[in-house]
């Protein structure tokens, strides 16, 4: 799962878990509180009657009683009165008619007050019973009492919904500052993802606008990644010095050894020349020799050049059907070869020296591909703000195993190849942000470029 699905749904569990959890301990205190209160409240009210029904009980002065019994009940939580001889008969429960008067009521909780000599309370749903004995001395009667709680159950039902109303804004505003911390944390770490996928990638170019975040750990990894492709982009560049210096070394020594031949070709010739100086025909012959030995050489030399040479680009216009057109128009004009040219014209802005070599290369592979026998097509398409290039040739293709191998510099399969021509057609095209692929059956170079260079 992802860390910015996980996290906002970690914190709003904890945020709820820790409310709902709350919410039910203050809920439960808050009960106790209140039952409690009506208790010890209970408790005074019994104790303090108790003593004022002393006199009316000791001297049986049922009118008093009955008006004192009438005052209790004046209290709205007072629900029943009864005034009890010490064996539990009824003095008086004070209705008019006394109806009980006499009676021993089989109650548990009365059958235990009468054999008790102190305060009896027993706690039902919503009803506090209690009783206490009326003492001159020794025990002259009891007093009882039922204390109403139902009126416990409305506040608490009013408490409950404060505190669910209370619990529900705190919640929602957790959860919002818990979104806002996971998002603070989650988006600077996908925006550090991005980076670093983008750096295994190898583009250590990677622009660096992170955000400030308000995690220190979030800010040291931006730096350390900051350091990282730094240091990386100066390896990079070392790695590619170290490389160009071996290839260099690797290309001085080649030259050195593919210069030899036509050079001695040439200096061979020198003395030919001397003894066939009267022979045109032969002369003839010699003279092209050297001809072809020293176009080897300059060739040789062009292509190195080319390929060491980093230049920036000089962007133009550039009509592709007549660069196309004036390349072509240097190959042989022979029955053997047939030449399809681009049907379209696309224009595009780009360095034309540098895609006059390129498409030079390649069309010049495609030549020595076909051996001077056979087919070779040139295909523009367009799409959007990108041109597609295909240059087709009917040759035996590139064999499978040195596909990997023929855009890396020196990597040749000909007598008399530098191995540098597709490399600095790479580079040339990486140069302008675009992208070269083959494919066999037929034998297709595609070159993929942006109609405009951004400057
Ligand atoms: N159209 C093609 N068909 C088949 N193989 C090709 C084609 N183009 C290139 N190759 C293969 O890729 C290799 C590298 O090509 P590249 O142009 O870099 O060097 P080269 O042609 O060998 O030398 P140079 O360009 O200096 O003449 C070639 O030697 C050849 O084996
Ligand atoms: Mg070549």
């Amino acid at each position: 799962m992802k860390l910015s699905v996980k996290l906002p749904l970690l914190i709003i569990f904890l945020v709820l878990f820790f409310t709902i959890g709350y919410q039910s301990i203050f809920y439960i205190q808050i009960q106790q509180n209140i039952v409690d209160s009506r208790i010890s409240e209970a408790k005074s009210i019994i104790q303090l009657s108790s003593d004022e029904f002393r006199n009316s009980v000791y001297f049986l002065n049922y009118e008093t009683i009955n008006l004192q019994i009438e005052n209790l009940k004046r209290n709205p939580l007072i629900e029943n009165v009864m005034i009890m001889h010490p064996d539990g008969r009824i003095i008086s429960d004070g209705t008019i008619s006394n109806e009980n008067f006499d009676v021993i009521l089989n109650d548990d909780f009365i059958l235990s007050s009468i054999n008790s000599d102190k305060l009896n309370l027993r706690l039902d749903d919503d009803i506090i019973h209690l009783s206490t004995p009326i003492k001159i001395i020794d025990k002259i009667g009891i007093l009882y009492i039922d204390y109403s709680l139902s009126d416990v159950n409305q506040i608490l039902e009013n408490t409950f919904f404060v505190i669910l109303v209370f619990s529900s804004i705190l919640g929602m505003v957790g959860i919002v500052v818990g979104i806002s911390i996971s998002t603070s944390i989650t988006k600077p770490i996908t925006k550090i993802k991005i980076l670093s996928n983008k750096i295994a990638q190898g583009n250590f170019e990677t622009n660096f606008d992170l955000e400030k975040s308000s995690t220190t750990e979030i800010n040291d990894l931006q730096k350390s990644l900051q350091e990282m492709t730094v240091n990386m982009k100066k390896y990079q560049s070392d790695i590619i010095k170290a490389e160009r210096f071996s290839a260099i070394g690797e290309l001085s020594a080649r030259i050195a050894h593919d210069i030899r031949n036509p050079l001695s070709v040439i200096s061979n010739s020198i003395f030919v020349l001397e003894r066939v100086k009267n022979d045109p025909e032969k002369f003839k012959k010699v003279v092209e020799r050297m001809n072809r030995a020293e176009q080897r050489i300059t060739h040789q030399i062009d292509e190195v050049m080319d390929f060491l040479r980093n230049t920036n680009l000089q962007i133009e216009e550039i009509h592709l059907k007549n660069m196309f057109d004036l390349l072509l128009s240097e190959l042989p004009d022979t029955d053997e070869l047939k030449i399809n040219p681009p049907k379209n014209d696309v224009v595009i802005f780009a360095d034309k020296t540098k895609l006059n070599a390129l498409f030079s290369n390649l069309i010049m592979n495609a030549f020595q591909a076909i051996q001077k026998d056979g087919t070779i097509t040139i295909m523009i398409l367009e799409s959007n703000d990108k041109i597609h290039i295909s240059v087709e040739d009917s040759g035996p293709g590139v064999p499978e195993e040195d596909i990997e191998n023929i855009f890396e510099p020196l990597f040749t399969t000909k007598q008399e190849g530098t191995g540098l021509g597709l490399a600095s057609c790479k580079k040339i095209i990486e140069q302008h942000k675009g992208t070269i692929s083959v494919k066999n059956n037929p034998t297709i170079f595609t070159i993929t470029l942006p109609k405009n260079q951004e400057t």
